[in-house]
């Protein structure tokens, strides 16, 4: 579904991803880890078109996406939750959401049965929906920027350390509602600081270092590996 390759990414000419290969199959869960400054958002960025100084190919669904506009990957059918929850705090809950949907036209038909869809899968939110999101709890704006996510249909959500900041407790529910999303035939790639939860939740994983894949296979495999248990998991 979506294939990266050999990509170089530079900002003002400074490369900081230097060829690196990534696959992301039909219904799989890929996992993208590796330290602070080693270019996991810019990995995302370039994949939507925010990143533009570009070298490699990136392909999704069979078309050449390189040079694609942010509106158009969206278009495509690919969407990236940022780092952050960059969510419209002075907005209802219901009016982040449809916010989402404002960039598709093609889509405004469906609008109306996504706004359903998303509710069943995050009925806290249906109860909430003229609430202000400001006043959401961390973890709870965490999941409106998810599902504002699904408002398009995505095939392909990106998702850059979504658990960042919450709680034991709230980390599990995002990642069960991460696997219901999966479950409905969206393909996730995700980027996230705790490799040990990671792990356990994807199918495979690529571990950046200063801007190369220094190690990749399956999660089960490279929870396995002694250079990752002692750089990422502590052990
Ligand atoms: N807009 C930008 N302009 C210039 N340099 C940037 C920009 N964004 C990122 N960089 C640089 O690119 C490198 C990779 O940054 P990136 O944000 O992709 O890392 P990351 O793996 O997401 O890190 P973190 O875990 O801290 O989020 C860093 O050296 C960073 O300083
Ligand atoms: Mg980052």
């Amino acid at each position: 579904m979506l294939i990266i390759e050999d990509l170089h990414t530079s900002y003002n000419g400074i490369e900081v991803l230097h060829g690196i290969n990534i696959e992301v199959k039909k219904g799989e869960k890929v996992a993208l880890l590796g330290a602070n400054g080693a270019g996991k958002t810019t990995t995302l960025s370039s994949i939507v078109g925010i990143a533009k100084e570009k070298k490699g190919k990136i392909v999704f669904n069979r078309q050449d996406i390189t040079h694609l506009e942010t509106h158009d990957a969206i278009e495509k059918g690919i969407v990236l939750i940022p780092e952050g929850r960059h969510i419209f705090t002075k907005l209802t809950v219901e009016e982040n959401i449809r916010i989402g949907g404002f960039l598709l036209s093609k889509h405004r038909n469906d609008m109306q049965e996504n706004m359903e869809r998303i509710y069943s899968l995050f009925p806290f939110l249906k109860d909430r929906n003229s609430q202000m999101a400001g006043t959401l709890s961390g973890g709870e704006q965490q999941m409106l920027a998810i599902a504002r996510g699904l408002i398009g249909n995505p095939k392909l959500m990106l998702l850059d350390e979504p658990s960042l900041g919450l709680s034991p407790l709230l980390v599990t529910k995002i990642f069960k509602i991460i696997d219901e999303i999966n479950n409905m035939g969206v393909s996730i790639l995700i980027v996230e600081q705790n490799a040990n939860i990671a792990l356990d939740f994807t199918d495979k994983a690529y571990v950046l270092e200063l801007g190369n894949i220094n190690l990749s296979g399956s999660s089960k495999q490279i929870k396995e590996d002694d250079r990752i248990k002692t750089a990422y998991l502590g052990m």
